[in-house]
């Protein structure tokens, strides 16, 4: 039998959640491995990048990066550097979310957020760093061998996915909506900027990694990530207002104290749930449309609505 990366031998089983510990573990000894072998004149912020984006995290991004190219047919550094491109991002994305002058936290993946363990000035420039290292990670030889147009347009989606368009487009909304009353259809185009661009643009790069651009593949991939992505903001906001900071390892209730625009706040809890549930259903339903066994795409879809923190 020819034995491959998910080879489940018969008599044993592979859970869907050791495979996402399994990824986690990866990003992670990968993520190290990166800023060990970085040469930072500052030595405080070389610790502060490492301190954001080390030692916690679900590592959802990255792990949708592995499950996307692995069903897809990638393997190896391409998917590593696409993994660790999307987490130094997404940690980026939540040191600069956590500073006062956005959602003012003090709490992050169990520890002080960056800024009140190092200080604003110094977060800021994590962020930056972390954003930058992301880009080289995708970019350079050195971490993503192989083709210079799968690379080229691995960097294309991810940047278009974290800028204006994307993710800080929707940041800037969410602090806009601050204290009004918005539609439905606002808040989801502000949840998909904010949360779903990155977590689309991770299943996508998972497909660029395997197929290259263009492929049609990668429309189908889109519409689950987005759907994945809009469901987790939607969960993300129903966890703020109903759990609590120990189990979440962040400030919990930190939109309700800010008047932020929510799905529970415009729709109330229980409809929130029913549209959390909807939208991940729609999520698991582009998954037909693919070849191959796509259950561990199915579970991160689920994980979204049912995780509890
Ligand atoms: C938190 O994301 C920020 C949002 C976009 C909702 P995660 O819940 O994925 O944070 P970590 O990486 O697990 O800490
Ligand atoms: C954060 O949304 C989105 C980004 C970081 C881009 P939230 O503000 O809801 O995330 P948490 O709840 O602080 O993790
Ligand atoms: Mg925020
Ligand atoms: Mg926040
Ligand atoms: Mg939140």
């Amino acid at each position: 039998m020819l034995m491959t990366d998910r080879t489940v031998v018969p008599g044993t089983t592979t859970s869907h959640s050791s495979i996402l510990t399994e990824n986690s573990c990866r990003v992670e000894s990968e993520l190290t491995e990166l800023f060990r072998t970085r040469s930072v004149a500052s030595t405080r912020l070389a610790e502060a990048m490492r301190y954001a984006t080390l030692g916690g995290g679900k590592r959802l991004r990255a792990t949708l990066v592995y499950a996307a190219g692995e069903l897809l047919g990638a393997r190896g550094k391409v998917l590593d550097a696409a993994a660790c491109a999307v987490e130094l991002v997404h940690a980026y994305s939540l040191v600069h979310d956590d500073l006062p002058a956005m959602d003012d936290d003090n709490l992050r993946r169990g520890r002080p957020t960056c800024h009140i363990q190092y200080d604003e000035a110094t977060a800021i420039l994590v962020g930056d760093g972390l954003q930058s290292l992301a880009m080289e990670t995708l970019l350079s030889e050195r971490f993503n061998p192989g083709d210079a147009r799968i690379r080229a347009a691995m960097a294309e989606v991810l940047v278009r996915a974290i800028g204006d368009e994307g993710m800080v487009g929707g940041q800037a909304i969410d602090i806009e909506f601050t204290g009004m009353r918005k539609s439905l259809e606002e808040l989801s185009t502000m949840h998909a900027l904010k949360t779903g661009a990155l977590i689309e643009a991770s299943v996508l790069l998972g497909g660029i990694a395997a197929l290259g651009p263009g492929h049609r593949v990668l429309d189908v991939l889109s519409r689950y990530g987005r759907a994945l992505g809009l469901s987790f903001q939607i969960a993300d906001d129903i966890l703020d207002h109903t759990s609590d900071s120990m189990t979440l390892g962040k400030d919990a209730g930190s939109d309700d104290r800010q008047n932020k625009t929510t799905y529970v706040s415009v729709m109330g809890l229980d409809k929130a749930r029913e549209e959390a549930s909807r939208v991940c259903r729609d999520a698991v339903g582009c998954l037909r449309e693919l070849e191959g066994d796509t259950g561990f795409l199915q579970y991160l879809a689920e994980f979204t609505v049912s995780r509890k923190s």
